[in-house]
């Protein structure tokens, strides 16, 4: 009995049961999307209060530094953001700040390049992303 069709089934099974579903679960990597979370249970709030709130208020971290600027009127100040674009910008503009640091002539005090990097600032980039401007 030939049995090419039997190898060429289960090669198509593999391909359904474990590549789609595991490309799919991987795509946006490993980081959640916050969507519909509450503060207290995405992974940036506490990666936020340990590497940034000395120095930053967040009123969704319940911080209160004052080094740098207040989060939520730098980045949100019309309240938090309801549509994907707004949570992109603010996504990206906290990204750059994190790889790049932050030294504008008209701020006292500047912020490093790499206080965080990797998944660590991308959770704590996602978590502000979705809460800034919420106090
Ligand atoms: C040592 C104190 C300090 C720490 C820790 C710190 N920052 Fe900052 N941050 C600053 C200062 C100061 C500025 C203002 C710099 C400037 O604009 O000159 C700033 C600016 C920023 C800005 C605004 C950048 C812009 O677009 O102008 C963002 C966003 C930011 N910080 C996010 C974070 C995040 C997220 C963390 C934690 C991973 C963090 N910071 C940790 C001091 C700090």
């Amino acid at each position: 009995m030939n049995k090419k069709p039997f190898v060429i089934f289960g090669l198509v099974l593999v391909l359904l049961v474990v590549v789609i579903p595991f490309w799919a679960f991987h795509r946006d990597g490993d980081v959640a999307d916050n969507e519909g979370v509450p503060p207290e249970n995405t992974p940036g709030k506490q990666l936020f209060q340990t590497n940034c709130g000395n120095c930053h208020t967040l009123y969704a971290a319940g911080t209160d530094g004052d080094y740098g600027p207040n989060l939520d009127q730098k980045l949100s100040p019309a309240g938090a953001p309801t549509d994907k674009t707004a949570i992109e910008g603010i996504k990206t503009q906290v990204m750059t700040a994190l790889e790049e640091g932050a030294d504008s002539p008209d701020v006292p005090g500047r912020m490093p390049a790499g206080i965080v990097t990797g998944t660590v600032a991308e959770e704590i980039a996602n978590f502000v992303a979705h809460y800034a401007g919420e106090g």
